[in-house]
């Protein structure tokens, strides 16, 4: 039997889960996935582009580098919006940063001509009211674009992990990964889009070994973190070990820890 799930509660729960760490330390390790979805949407100025789910700001003020207008950022997680504001004022660029729940923005309709996620609005747990938010904010003739983590694409290896230690996923809840799957972005859109362009592509974290993964992650990465203080210390051993176990898979460095998990580069285009 279908299980209904408490999405408000899912929603609060997932904001404690990004509150905790400084995910704007992983954050910078994925700016050039930023960088790479401003130009497929080939961003010019005057185009008003809203970022969502920003953390600190990698879509926005990839966008403001290109717009010479103001870019909109926004998130759940106020200390994630100040990191966005910090780095804004340091690069001088124009980028207003809003608390929001990409679920339910608070945004005109058709106020965007461009609406961007990075590994973001692909984690809230109501993907079809996410999805119809997305579409309800950009111009018909606008453009959504997103990068998403894939479904077989290494680092959902990383989440099965976790939930398999912690319990989850919550009842009812369609993994965040599905977003990484063309079939499911179209059935998402359906026909709120005239076009979709795909690119399967590689996003790269260097790091010096397995330690140095996990204890960067355990410090900054609330996911990571939530999860370890949730199995607590009887159950950290069990988790360490797999997901040190993962990383030796997946890494065919010989010198250092090089992950390169695949991604999902979305281009839609608002009917
Ligand atoms: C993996 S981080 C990516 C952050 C940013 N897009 C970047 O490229 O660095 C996921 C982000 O999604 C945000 N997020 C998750 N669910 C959200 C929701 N329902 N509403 C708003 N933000 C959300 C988290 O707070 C976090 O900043």
């Amino acid at each position: 039997m279908a299980v209904d799930p408490d999405l408000a509660a899912i929603t609060a729960a997932q904001q404690r889960t990004w509150s905790d760490g400084d995910f704007s330390r992983v954050a910078s390790m994925i700016n050039g996935v930023a960088e790479n979805l401003a130009e497929a949407l080939q961003l010019l100025p005057d185009d008003r582009v809203l970022d969502v789910a920003t953390g600190s700001g990698n879509g926005a003020l990839a966008a403001a580098r290109r717009t010479w207008v103001g870019a909109v950022g926004s998130d759940f997680v106020p200390a994630l919006l100040e990191r966005g504001r910090e780095r804004a004022a340091a690069e001088r660029l124009d980028v207003e940063f809003v608390e929001a729940d990409v679920q339910n923005l608070p945004f005109e309709d058709a106020s965007f001509d461009v609406v961007t996620s990075i590994f973001g609005a692909m984690f809230a747990p109501d993907q079809e009211r996410t999805a119809r938010e997305l579409l309800r904010v950009v111009k018909p003739g606008g453009r959504i674009g997103m990068a998403n983590w894939t479904p077989d694409g290494g680092l959902s290896q990383l989440f099965v992990i976790l939930v398999k230690h912690t319990g989850g996923p919550p009842p009812g809840t369609v993994p965040p990964v599905l977003w990484g799957s063309e079939d499911h972005v179209r059935q998402l859109f359906g026909d709120g889009i005239s076009e979709l362009r795909t690119e399967r592509r590689v996003s790269k974290q260097v790091f010096r070994s397995a330690d140095h993964y996990l204890d960067f992650f355990r410090t900054y990465f609330g996911p990571l973190k939530a999860a370890f203080d949730k199995v607590g210390p009887e159950g950290a051993p069990a988790l360490e070990a797999d997901l040190r176990a993962y990383l030796e898979e997946v890494n065919e460095n010989e010198h250092a820890l090089v992950l390169e998990p695949d991604y999902l580069q979305i281009v839609a285009t608002r009917a």
